[in-house]
């Protein structure tokens, strides 16, 4: 199996999944973005790490992006005889922004791209099986993938629809300075709900795709949630709090993923304002718009 001459490049962008009702099955992509070059040497793992998680993430095998390249390696039939890795990380970990999507996507996506037949191997559709078959789960990896909005759902693998957004709806996240892990926040969740709570959520996802597509006047009513956000408050008190403030006046606001992010899903430059003028002391309130073209290889 042949690799190809010189480093390869990717783009990934971080996004956020959930969306209020949209629990395990919205994701939204947003203009915030790692870029990560990989190349194959004669020996050895040389990583290089800047910005977000930089002496932070082992520098080993161990290395999430390694460990996605080594799989789609093995999954494309070839090991290269040594890698050499540089991450330019833009997006904050553990903070519900689909830090683990990105690393993972960018992963597959450079492997892919150092195998000379790469692609042809592994068209799209495996890419986005393959990496929500490590993330577990679809609703950040679509986004990342393929930008703009996507419902992402499993029938034996990951399948994703992706939708532009009304160009209205400017995303500003609140991005606290702490973390939160997505395993506690998912150990949070009930059994079951009462009926009415799923009708009423069920509902409420089916508008959120209609007012993120085209009608943004529905966007307070559709992102109202009653099957995660409630239950997920001891994890994330602060968030919780922060998203019923923001709505108590009005505004479009979700915690984004497993949290502890809230993102408010602006109309205009008035809603962007007051958003903004709410965030806490502590918290980082930043304007992301949508990111319409989802991964992307870079020249180098
Ligand atoms: N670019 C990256 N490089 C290496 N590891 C990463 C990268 N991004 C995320 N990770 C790993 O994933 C963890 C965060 O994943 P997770 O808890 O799902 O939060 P997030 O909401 O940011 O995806 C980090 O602590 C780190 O171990
Ligand atoms: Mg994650």
């Amino acid at each position: 199996m042949a690799f190809v001459d010189g480093p390869v490049r990717v783009r990934v962008p971080a996004t956020s999944a959930n969306l209020g009702p949209g629990f395990d099955a919205l994701g939204l992509a947003l203009g915030l973005h790692d870029e990560l070059t990989a190349a194959v040497v004669s020996d050895g793992l040389r990583i290089e790490v800047a910005g977000e998680g930089s002496g932070q993430v082992a520098l080993d095998e161990s290395h999430l992006v390694i460990g996605c390249m080594r799989r789609t390696f093995t999954l494309l039939g070839t090991q290269p005889a040594g890698l050499a890795l540089t991450c330019e990380n833009r997006i904050p970990h553990s903070r519900g922004l689909g830090s683990s999507a990105a690393a993972i996507v960018a992963g597959v996506l450079l492997a892919r791209a150092l195998v000379v037949d790469g692609a042809a191997r592994l068209p799209d559709a495996d890419v986005l099986a393959l990496a929500s078959e490590i993330e577990g789960h679809p609703d950040n990896v679509a986004p990342c993938l393929l930008g703009g909005l996507t419902v992402a759902w499993i029938a034996g693998a990951a399948k994703a629809i992706r939708r532009d957004v009304d160009p209205a709806v400017t995303p500003v996240a609140l991005v606290p300075s702490f973390t939160a892990s997505t395993e506690l926040a998912r150990g949070l969740l009930p059994e079951s709900v009462p009926h009415r709570d799923a009708a009423f959520t069920a509902g409420r996802a089916a508008l959120l795709v209609a007012a993120l597509t085209g009608t943004p006047e529905a966007l307070f009513d559709a992102t109202q949630d009653r099957l995660h956000q409630p239950y997920r408050e001891p994890a994330m008190p602060a968030s919780v709090r922060l998203v019923e403030q923001l709505r108590s006046v009005g505004l479009p606001a979700v915690v984004s993923g497993a949290g502890p992010t809230v993102l408010v899903l602006a109309r205009d430059a008035d809603e962007i304002a007051r958003a903004r003028a709410i965030a806490p002391q502590g918290w980082t309130a930043r304007e992301l718009p949508v990111d319409c073209r989802g991964a992307t290889l870079l020249a180098t």
